[in-house]
């Protein structure tokens, strides 16, 4: 492989089972190609149904002893993996820019961002507790416990290739459950070099199982998980289709589910908002990752009134941003994940233009930085019988409508299958009371961009899912309530 780390032994190309680096059970392995040249840079093990399974006896064996470990050195554990996942951050941002695409000082951060919800989990792992509850009967106790679910299926989306397993595997190993994960097929290495990390902290063999696989066979490791009962949650970030055909298939054994899927986030500016607050919070919240996150902007929303101040504005930050390769040091924006990902951007920008849309910057491929790289564009004179409008971008496009009308434009914010996150902008006290209701989502910024924190419950509601990652209720999607009820005391 060509990619240069100061700790080497951090790029793995093997999987992680039963507390063994070992190649996939039927030998194959898969190509991992850069984004920015679309190249063939690497390759991981191409795991099967077989793999599935061996990770799946390794972790279900595992899970008597590391239940029973106590909470306090799970912590412990947790925290000599946080430190290590830190002190290797430059490494690991440099596996994140080579195999996703983002520049190098944002894949250091995000390596930050992972490692916060490590920290933050070894914090509640040490603070798990339970309720005694006032018996109704005299001579009886009545206790409810927390438990850990038991074996953990967790899938991680390619866009955060640390953070996104990372809060994941840290409060399943909080709980005392024992993990089998399935990285992206795009983004296998990342996830290898923190397990890796893992296993240096002192997780026991068996206790987290890494297996990677390519799109085509993603799905027979994962029926495997799907179709087992000692698989009790499945956690998976990832497209709302995907999501629906995993729900579907743990019906049968009736897993506990978190699905953190697909977004279209509005984003509103009011007239009375501070506009440069306002362009400020667009910009971290659309163009971080390039766009490819869930929680972006994918409609933003300005008053009449203020509508052509932001977009002058908008347009003049956006047309300033330095779109390179991760490896350029002033790089702001790097390529998209693949072909697929810049054909859908461009079938948006092309989509609107053709319905009336005007371009206010961007819109156009850069083949001179490579195939996948596209312009941050902003689109103004919008519509919603344009893509955009009922689909997900999932790219740098800033698509701009004008609103006068307060109740109207919350019912447009609203009108969308999906609930993960919106924003707002106004200095109004009043309206932000009725707006922070009114919103459909499970997150909402209020005079704020980035909202992302391992302290917050993140997560959707309507089609982006259910269950919630990071905060202390992070914890208890992978716990369960046991209600003991002693009698014969009195
Ligand atoms: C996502 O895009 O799925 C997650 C983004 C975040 O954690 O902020």
């Amino acid at each position: 492989m060509s990619l240069t780390l100061q700790r080497s032994d951090l790029l793995r190309s093997t999987h992680y089972v039963g507390g063994r680096w070992c190649e996939a059970l039927g030998g194959a392995r898969y190509d991992v190609e850069d984004p920015a040249l679309a190249r063939v840079f690497a390759n991981a093990p191409d795991g099967d149904a077989r793999d599935a399974a061996a990770a799946l006896e390794a972790a279900h064996a595992a899970l008597p002893a590391w239940r029973a470990v106590p909470a306090r050195d799970r912590s412990r554990l947790l925290l000599r993996w946080n430190a290590l996942v830190l002190e290797h951050r430059e490494d690991l941002g440099r596996l994140i820019s080579r195999e996703q695409g983002k520049p190098l000082a944002e894949a250091i951060g995000e390596i930050a961002y992972a490692a916060s919800y490590v920290e933050w989990f070894a914090g509640e792992a040490a603070r798990i507790t339970g309720d005694v509850i006032a018996a109704p009967v005299a001579g009886r106790q009545m206790l409810a416990v927390k438990e850990p679910v038991g074996v953990i299926a967790a899938i991680s989306p390619w866009n955060f290739p640390a953070a996104m397993i990372a809060r994941k595997i840290a409060p399943a190993l909080a709980a005392g459950c024992t993990v089998v994960a399935k990285p992206a097929e795009d983004t296998p290495l990342t996830a290898l070099a923190l397990v890796a990390l893992a296993e240096e902290a002192g997780v026991p063999p068996g206790v987290l199982n890494l297996v990677t696989a390519s799109r085509a066979n993603a799905a027979s490791v994962v029926d495997v998980w799907l179709a087992d009962a000692r698989v009790r949650k499945l956690t998976f970030t990832g497209s709302t289709p995907v999501g629906r055909h995993l729900a579907r298939g743990c019906a049968d054994t009736l897993k506990k589910l978190s699905l953190e899927l697909g977004g279209n986030a509005p984003f509103i500016v009011f007239d009375d908002a501070d506009l440069d607050a306002a362009v400020d919070g667009l910009m971290a919240a659309k163009f971080r990752n390039a766009g490819q996150t869930c929680v972006c902007p994918n409609r933003v929303y300005v008053h009449d009134a203020v509508h052509d101040a932001f977009v002058r504005k908008l347009v003049a930050r956006v047309a300033a941003l330095k779109v390179a390769p991760a490896t350029d040091p002033q790089a702001q924006i790097g390529p998209l994940i693949n072909a697929k990902a810049v054909e859908k951007v461009d079938r948006h920008v092309q989509d609107a233009l053709s319905k009336g849309a005007t371009l206010a910057t961007g819109g156009k491929r850069l083949p001179e930085l490579g195939p996948n790289f596209y312009q941050p564009t902003v689109l103004t004179d919008v519509s919603n019988d344009m893509d955009f409008a009922c689909e997900e971008t999932f790219g740098p496009v800033v698509p701009v409508f004008r609103f006068a009308d307060e109740d109207a434009v919350v019912a447009e914010a609203n009108g969308t299958p999906y609930g993960l996150a919106s924003y707002f902008y106004t200095r109004d006290v009043r309206r932000i009371a009725r707006l922070a209701s009114a919103l459909e989502s499970g997150l909402v910024g209020i005079n704020e961009g980035a909202v992302a924190s391992e302290a917050a419950p993140f997560g959707g509601i309507k089609a982006s899912g259910y269950g919630r990652e990071g905060s202390r209720h992070g914890l208890d999607e992978y716990m369960h309530f046991k209600y003991l009820c002693q009698g014969g005391l009195g």
